[in-house]
């Protein structure tokens, strides 16, 4: 008898097949009406997502070494050098758009040209590094309406795409990359993770003194709350620092947000809320936070003691199949799989939807669980 994640993986597999069919060379973001319609790459060539449709081709190349997804991968990767080279759009996610293309193609394949896009995409990210503050400054200022006093934005979101700068300054042999990424993430963990192992979203830091000047609410409830793909960021994210650093406090923050993100799961069939401190009514949830944290859960389990892995994985595992069983659409003629998920805690038109990037981290990790991923971090 075959195991569930095996079984959950047949299931991926005969769904992303058809969806590749369907696709041809567009970059999927949300379907309507449970069809992928419009092309990201028209819509929004510079939109933070537009990489996960190929970390997902990536991933299952890697696992199956079906030729389909690895063509259809290199399309995307291709599509998206209209945003490296128009350049005034990219922001503080090249991290999710390159590290998913590019360098998920140079790490399978060793393709050069694929190599020189992601470290074309590493120099950008660096480039929004600012020394006084030791901050990666967090989008451009012509996209910032909530708080026009602030010039200096970081954000919880940015763990994820620190793993290009590490990526990179090992690629070139470089520490200024390696020391960009260590710096910027021990200003998030400084002015953005709590005590109790919480965070917020977004902190105001001087860009002139790097002094913080608060919280911002971002995509959770309030500045006090804790949206919780903001967690899994956090979680997963000082994880991936500790991989490539070897800082044992940033293990340590990983350990403590994925405490307080398992505390807050049981109340819900393992299923996260949007924020976990949001009000009783209506109950919003987010099936994307809680399979990044599935993943981080993970990866923490691949850093501590025997003693410790159990739990991790335990954890995650009951995330992915509770959310495999509640939340997923697994008809092949429909695209998307995983629904319920919500883009941030005040859109209301946004919620109960799918999100590409919450199909990207139930496949790596189903394929994680199986051993069958490679880092795409
Ligand atoms: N990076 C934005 C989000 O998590 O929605």
């Amino acid at each position: 008898m075959i195991n569930w994640t095996e079984s959950l993986f047949q299931k991926m597999e005969r769904k992303l097949e058809a969806e590749c069919g369907r696709m041809g060379e567009r970059i999927p973001y949300r379907t309507v009406n449970g069809i992928y319609q419009e092309d990201y790459a028209e819509k929004d060539i510079y939109w933070w997502t537009n990489g996960f449709w190929a970390g997902i081709l990536w991933q299952m190349y890697h696992a199956t070494g079906k030729e389909l997804y690895r063509s259809r991968a290199e399309v995307v990767e291709v599509r998206l050098d209209r945003a490296l080279h128009g350049f005034t759009g990219l922001h503080h996610d090249t991290g999710f758009m390159w590290l998913h293309s590019a360098v998920a193609d140079y790490r399978l394949t060793g393709s050069e040209e694929a190599r020189v896009r992601g470290l074309a995409a590493a120099s950008v990210l660096a480039g929004r590094y600012n020394p006084q503050g030791q901050f990666i400054r967090a989008w451009n200022r012509e996209n910032v309406e909530e708080d026009e006093n602030c010039a200096g934005w970081i954000i919880v979101d940015s763990m994820m795409n620190i793993p290009l700068l590490y990526w990179a300054s090992r690629e070139l042999k470089d520490p200024r990359y390696y020391y960009i990424a260590k710096n910027h993430a021990d200003t998030v963990k400084k002015t953005l993770v709590r005590e109790d192992g919480s965070c917020g979203h977004i902190a105001c830091i001087s860009p002139d003194t790097g002094e913080s000047e608060g919280i911002r609410r971002g995509q959770g409830y309030s500045e006090y709350s804790s949206w919780s793909r903001g967690q899994s960021w956090i979680l997963y994210g000082f994880a991936l620092s500790y991989r490539y650093t070897m800082d044992q406090g940033y293990l340590d923050v990983a350990k403590k947000a994925a405490h307080y993100f398992m505390s807050n799961l049981a109340l819900t069939e393992y299923i996260p809320l949007c924020d976990f401190r949001q009000p009783q009514e209506p109950e919003y949830r987010d099936a994307s936070a809680g399979l990044c944290a599935a993943c981080g859960l993970l990866e923490i389990a691949e850093h501590v003691r025997d003693e410790e892995k159990n739990l991790y994985r335990k954890y995650a595992e009951l995330i992915v199949k509770n959310i495999a069983e509640k939340c997923c659409e697994w008809n092949p003629d429909r695209d998307s799989i995983v629904q319920q998920c919500k883009v941030d805690y005040h859109s209301t038109g946004a919620q109960h939807t799918d999100l590409i990037y919450a199909d990207y981290f139930l496949t790596e990790a189903v394929l994680r669980l199986l051993s069958k991923d490679f880092l795409i971090w």
